[in-house]
This record gives structure tokens, sequence and C-alpha cells, in this order.
């Protein structure tokens, strides 16, 4: 089938279905042009709660699946390539984070969005790269685990010096290896554009940067700068936007290859098909569910 056949198809479907299409600002430019809202975490966590469809399809991956279904359990909430994981989610367990909780009993839990649902469970509050420091300075206690993004972790405790932060050892393969010299090359060719950072970076990235901020974040500070070029240190799914919202403004991938492929699984072909055979459904354990709401919860009453 020809792309033009499948959007009249997903179309037709999701009229249908009385779904609603939410996409992550890395999908696939054909995905976010088809998508009824397309943002960062918080936005989607904020929009997949709000809504009044009975199915959301997630073009994202399946933290971001999970976190829909978590906040909007009475909705069927579909996401189209059941592989799509994210490997710092992956990287730590529920069954860790009891364990850093014996070793530091004093502490606070945070754990940002990209985790488990069993993750969220143990968690005290859960934050996401636009709130991240907000929701941690809103904290009493002096100690915070933070799980499980190392980067953001540090990224953090630089706004927070009278709090000990304990990191957790994940981080994004994407964004982990983006480096200082990488960067200054990017800059040496292109002198007059700003450096936007996602907080997933080292920290050394973050520090030179002209704003730190989530995917939305770097798109609203680029539409309302009166600067021309930018230099952008995320994921490149981010630049149909950018220049959506942005016409005639240049755009610089801060290194190459600065791809999710876990973000790119979603396709025109299995969008159609998830809404065709309503599949893949996000299934979660109703107790854990209940318990991880609390952690996201919190964060939106904060947020
Ligand atoms: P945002 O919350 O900034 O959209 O980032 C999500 C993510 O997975 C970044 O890698
Ligand atoms: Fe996970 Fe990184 Fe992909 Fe975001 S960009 S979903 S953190 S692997």
């Amino acid at each position: 089938m020809s792309n033009t056949e499948l959007i009249k198809k997903i179309e037709k479907l999701k009229k249908e279905r009385h779904a609603v299409i939410l996409a992550h600002l890395y999908q696939p430019a054909e995905i976010q042009d088809i998508a009824d809202f397309v943002g960062d975490s918080l936005e989607l966590s904020r929009m997949a709660k709000a809504t009044t469809a009975e199915v959301i399809v997630f073009c994202g991956v399946t933290f971001m699946a999970e976190t829909a279904k978590i906040l909007s359990p009475e909705r069927t909430v579909l996401l189209p390539d059941v592989t799509a994981g994210c490997p710092m989610a992956d990287s730590i367990t529920a069954q860790e984070i009891l364990r850093l909780k014996e070793q530091y009993p004093e502490a606070a839990v945070v754990c940002y969005v990209n985790s488990s649902i069993e993750v969220k469970a143990v968690s005290d509050i859960c934050c996401t790269s636009a709130n991240a420091v907000k929701i941690v300075q809103s904290l009493t206690e002096q100690q915070v685990i933070f799980v499980p993004d190392q980067n953001l972790g540090r990224y953090i405790a630089t706004f927070c010096p009278e709090k000990q932060i304990i990191l957790a050892k994940g981080f994004c393969p994407t964004h982990h290896f983006i480096t200082v010299q990488q960067v200054n090359e990017t800059k040496k060719q292109h002198p007059a554009a700003l450096l936007l950072v996602h907080p997933e970076c080292p920290l050394e990235i973050s520090r030179m940067s002209d704003l730190t901020g989530s995917t939305a974040q770097i798109i609203d500070f680029a539409a309302h700068s009166p600067t021309q070029e930018f230099i952008i240190a995320t994921e490149e799914g981010i630049l149909h936007q950018l220049q959506l919202a942005c016409p005639g403004k240049q755009f610089y991938p801060a290194a190459p290859r600065l791809i999710c492929a876990n973000m790119k699984k979603t396709t025109l072909a299995n969008l159609a098909a998830a809404l065709e055979e309503l599949k893949y459904v996000v299934q979660v354990d109703e107790n854990v569910r209940q318990k991880a709401a609390l952690s996201l919860e919190r964060m939106l009453a904060l947020s």
C-alpha cells in the first residue's frame, strides 16, 4: 500500500475506533504529521490523562505508552510496535531501588519518567526532563535517590547543592556519547548558532549550552529566540517540528547519527495495523498501576 493509501486508511480507522494518535517528538516525520498531538513526555502524559477518546494509539516507546495507561486506565492504549523499548528505562529494576532504599532509608526516590511501571510504583515521585529540577527542589528530604539517568541526575544536582543526589548508572545511548569535541567542531562550522541541549547529554555538554531543556522546551526556545541558527543536541526527530515551528531558521545536529532506533520503529503500516487489529494493547497489573499512578499524579500536581 502507498503512503497516501495508508494515511487514508489510518484517518478512516481512527474515526471508527474513536481513537486519538499521540506522537513523541522523536517519531518519524510522517508519524508526527498524522498524529493528533505531538509533544514531549510531559505534554503527552497530560494529553493521555485528559483525552476522552476510547483508544489512545501511542507512537513512542513502551514506557510512554505505559504512562498513558497508568494515567488513563479506562482507555485502550496501543503501541504500534511492541518491541519499541528504551534501554535507559530497562537499566534499573524495582528490586534495585528497594535495595537502594534500604541503604538510604531517609532518601526520597525520584524516578525519571523513562522507567518501567514497577519502578514508578516503588518511587515517591516521577519527573520528566521538563520539570526534573523543579520536582527535586520541591522535596524536603536532603537525600534523593535519582533513577535511572545518571546524566539528568548530575544536571539536577548542579541546581541543588544542598542535597545529596544518589545516582544510578543508566544513560541514553543516543545522548550519552555526544562529545565536547563533536560539539566544538559543529560550533566552529556554525559560529553564530546557539546550542540547545537535552539534559540526557553528559553534564559537560549541558554546561556548554545556551539552553538545556526537554524536547518541547527546545522548540519553544528556538521559536521565541531572535537568533536564526541553532545547534541541536538531541535526537534528530525533533528537527521536523523545529522546522515547522521556525520557518526560515537553520538547525544543525550537534553530532552525527543522533538517532533512537526504538523511536523509529513506528511506521504508517504498523500504525494502520494497530488501529485495524487493536494491537498491541498495553496491559498493566492494577495494583502496580495504582502505586505508579501516585508518583505520576504527584508530579503532575507540581508541574
Ligand atoms: P522529553 O521528555 O524531553 O520529550 O524526552 C524524552 C526522551 O526519551 C528523551 O530521550
Ligand atoms: Fe530511551 Fe534514549 Fe530513545 Fe529516549 S532517546 S527513548 S531515552 S533510548
